[in-house]
């Protein structure tokens, strides 16, 4: 059966038109075997999916920029065909928070949170590992979008931030949004010694939800390169991270290291970090990074992922994700797996 997907009109605002390929190489990842096809059906845009083992409309709920789906229904009248109809299908509920959690900040530098979904969906896609709760480390936290999108699908989030002021502000809010909602949690910030001498905080919390695992999050101040030495021998089920773009957004646009290391470029920072974030990673653990492609090509990406250990994912939908954020961000993702 012929199903259609409407995507939410926000997702064109995001990818300045451009987010019906984009929603059709995420859903194409998410539900393999899918034939997805972007239609214009009476002057509006759906994805035309056929699915031959059936419609997992999970996935389809899950996905960044689903807002509707439709089933297509062979209408006839007076003994003739009229055409397809299009008869609703109702989309479940597997989101286990309101996505106000993600929607409500609005601060300079803020990857949008329709494209942070679609980066966490297509690298836990990725993941070759038992399905099951997934632990998502954002090295390059912010306020944390990435780690409240882990929360949203049920997983545990996170991070390292070198801005404190930024860890500070998502611990507010955090703090503020769970005591709204009324909702059982925890959640502390504490100070981080090393042989004496304070060197950083942490923000952990953690949430109960009724007949739910409990839910983690945690997230130190510090540099992304550090990254393995603050979260020691923890390992990860994937690596999400918006990389900075190269373009200011606010005061720490780069990283905290003290010694000069603040002017270094997004692409000498991802050189660096990256094979720190491979080794956090479990085996058939996924790393997906979105970057600004007008800083660091493609080919140069892959080759650090590669050098890093990991099988980059380039086929078919994979390449389809380029997009323009401004005049001065192209914008791309790219997803790496590191062999069981
Ligand atoms: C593009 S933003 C990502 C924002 C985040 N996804 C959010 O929505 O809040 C990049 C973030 O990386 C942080 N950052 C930049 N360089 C860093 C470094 N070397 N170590 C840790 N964080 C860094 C910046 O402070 C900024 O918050």
């Amino acid at each position: 059966m012929t199903h259609y997907v409407l995507l939410a009109p926000a997702a064109n605002r995001v990818y300045a038109g451009e987010a019906l390929g984009l929603a059709a190489a995420e859903l194409k990842l998410c539900h393999p075997g899918a034939d997805v096809v972007p239609v214009a059906l009476a002057g509006v845009d759906y994805l035309k999916v056929d699915a031959p083992g059936g419609l997992d409309a999970e996935v389809v709920a899950g996905q960044s920029a689903a807002l509707a789906l439709f089933e297509a229904v062979e209408s006839s009248g007076a003994g003739e065909t009229t055409g397809d109809l299009l008869r609703p299908v109702p989309l479940p509920v597997t989101d286990w928070l309101d996505d106000d959690l993600v929607t409500i900040p609005k601060y300079p530098g803020k990857t949008n949170e329709q494209f942070t979904r679609l980066l966490t969906n297509v690298t836990l896609a990725a993941v070759r590992r038992e399905p099951g709760p997934r632990e998502v480390l954002d090295p390059m936290a912010g306020r944390g979008t990435t780690m409240m999108t882990a929360w949203l699908l049920g997983h545990d989030g996170f991070g390292v931030e070198a801005d404190p002021k930024a860890v500070e502000a998502m611990a507010a809010y955090l703090k503020t949004w769970l005591r709204r909602k009324r909702l059982k949690h925890t959640a502390d910030t504490t100070p981080v010694r090393r042989e004496g001498c304070a060197i950083g905080k942490r923000f952990d919390a953690t949430l109960r939800l009724p007949e739910r695992r409990e839910l983690t999050m945690g997230v130190f101040t510090g540099d992304a390169r550090d990254s393995a030495q603050l979260w020691g021998k923890r390992k990860f089920d994937a690596v999400v991270t918006d990389a900075p773009y190269g373009v200011v957004h606010g005061a720490a646009a780069h990283g905290a290291r003290a010694g000069g290391s603040r002017d270094r470029s997004p692409a000498a920072l991802l050189r660096e970090a990256l094979p720190v974030w491979a080794v956090q990673l479990r085996p058939g653990g996924a790393m997906g990074l979105s970057w600004n492609t007008h800083g660091l090509t493609r080919e140069d990406l892959a080759a650090i992922m590669v050098e890093a250990g990991l099988e980059v994912q380039d086929d078919g939908p994979w390449l389809q994700f380029s997009h323009r954020v401004d005049s001065s961000i192209q914008r791309d993702l790219m997803v790496g797996v590191k062999p069981v």
